[in-house]
């Protein structure tokens, strides 16, 4: 590749790039990664990646396993990690070794962590990182008749204590052991101490790296994107899944429905894949996202009044043209609802126009308490998802008081003549609303 051509790239890549660094500034990342990432010898890569998103501003719990560490002592010392039901079994001798690695892992992360040295993408950085007792655990106990000793799992995680480090600036550092009350150390797994601290936290995104292959459907096509619905379907399906690969996916299923929108599973083998899931469009990794769980559906027959009540009042000032009960009856199959403890709290609809493969987006309306929460922003991805998945690459909106807003997500301003032509017979040109255009693109945006 040419010096221009090699320009090129890097100029379309940071132009691309910038709408993601400016979404995950200030955001709140919890990040898994297994003691093979720490024993790799390209381990440092991936620090010099987490120094990068610290130094963007994200706020990051680092989580790390110790698995190969705590083996290996195992084996020097002769005794070997017992496993019953796939759970491990941690009795004295293997607790020493556990203490023994965990702790040695962690001595090298926060030293790598450290590191400023030239010539490295650490040149000049100073980072701090915290780690404590921010876990509390309680024994698995005797479970049919078979003691796990000191082998635990997360009773609570100090999120107070978490989040005044991370707005200190500072790394979080979390490693797979976890205090009792009763000044017990529990061996836990790490994949369950980052599902249960980004719970605690309400992270922005939880990312488990990886050390098997990446998921694909039966076709051998890397899934990129999943809702938890897709992903508790694919759990419930029967299918053979990497071992590694179920873990993760129960894990994501886990944080997914205690308040964490978003999941992703990121090969660690893969050079830079972090960098890429988090700041190009494509990803590289499965993005498992919540929507669903917080109500997001089609609508249907029983909701017409629902969307009738939050409707109202915007009809009433003018913002949305007036649906009667029977029209809307009609509509149904074309909306989308957003249900919250049995109450409509947002709706939009999209009817297909027809010609080619364009359609309307309309009756975008939050109930007014609930505004501001990206509940809009949710709809109307899912309707471009829904429109994408029926062939329309084309949508138009005709809006009055909300162009911004839909400016500020792709729309374009246009006129009526690029309305399809019944469209345009129906033009009201007394309520002379705007008509905006989003050419959708196979992709993935949200990331
Ligand atoms: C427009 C609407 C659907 C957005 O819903 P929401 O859940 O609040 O949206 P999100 O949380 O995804 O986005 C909120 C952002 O949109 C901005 N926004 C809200 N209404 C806006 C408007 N009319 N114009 C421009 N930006 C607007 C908010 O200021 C906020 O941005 P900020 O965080 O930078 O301040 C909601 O405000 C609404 O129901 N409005 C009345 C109905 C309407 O106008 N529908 C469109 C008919 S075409």
């Amino acid at each position: 590749m040419s010096a221009t051509d090699r320009q090129k790239y890097f100029i379309e890549g940071f132009r691309q790039s910038a709408p993601y660094i400016h979404a995950h500034r200030g955001r709140t990342f919890v990040l898994a990664f297994g003691g093979e990432a720490v024993a790799d010898t390209r381990f440092s890569e991936l620090v010099h990646d987490i120094a990068l998103l610290h130094g963007l501003g994200i706020k990051l719990v680092l989580v790390h396993g110790a698995r190969p560490q705590i083996e290996s002592r195992l084996r020097s010392r002769g005794a070997k990690l017992e496993y019953a039901r796939g759970l491990r079994i941690t009795d004295d001798a293997a607790l020493a070794c556990v203490k023994d690695a965990v702790g040695s892992v962690r001595v090298e992360i926060e030293a790598l962590l450290s590191m400023g040295l030239a010539n490295t993408p650490m040149s000049g950085v100073r980072l701090r990182t915290s780690s404590g007792n921010f876990v509390t655990a309680r024994p698995l106990g005797i479970r049919e008749g078979i003691d796990y000793c000191h082998t635990g799992e997360v009773r609570r995680v100090d999120g107070a204590a978490i989040r005044q480090h991370l707005d200190d600036q500072e790394i979080v550092l979390l490693s797979p052991l976890g205090y009792s009350p009763t000044g017990e150390v529990f061996n836990l797994s790490a994949e369950e101490v980052a599902t249960a601290a980004a719970g605690e936290l309400q992270a922005d995104k939880l990312i488990l790296m990886t050390e098997g292959p990446e998921l694909r459907t039966g076709r051998r096509q890397q899934i990129s994107q999943l809702s938890l619905t897709e992903a508790t379907t694919l759990l419930n399906s029967g299918r053979r899944l990497a071992e590694d690969t179920l873990r993760h996916l129960i894990h994501a299923q886990h944080a997914c429905r205690h308040g964490v929108s978003r999941v992703h599973l990121v090969s660690r083998r893969r050079e830079g894949a972090l960098l890429l899931e988090l700041f190009t469009r494509d990803g590289s990794g499965t993005l498992i996202t919540a929507e669903t769980y917080e109500g997001l559906r089609s609508a249907t027959i029983d909701d017409v009044g629902g969307i009738l009540g939050l409707i109202k009042p915007l009809e009433d000032e003018g913002i949305l043209v007036k649906r009667s009960r029977e029209l809307l009856e009609m509509e149904i199959p074309h909306f989308l609802v957003i249900e919250r403890d049995g109450a409509i709290i947002a709706c939009a609809a999209l009817y297909p126009a027809g010609e080619g493969e364009t359609a309307e987006l309309a009756c975008l309306a939050v109930h007014d308490d609930y505004r501001n929460h990206g509940r809009g922003d949710a709809l109307l991805r899912a309707l471009e998802d829904r429109a994408m998945r029926s062939g329309i690459d084309r949508l138009f909106v005709l809006t009055t008081r909300t162009a911004h807003w839909f400016r500020e997500r792709g729309f374009l301003p246009a006129g009526i003549a690029q309305l399809p032509t019944h469209k345009q017979g129906l033009y009201n040109y007394q309520r002379n609303s705007r008509v905006y255009v989003k050419t959708l693109a196979e992709t993935r945006d949200d990331r």
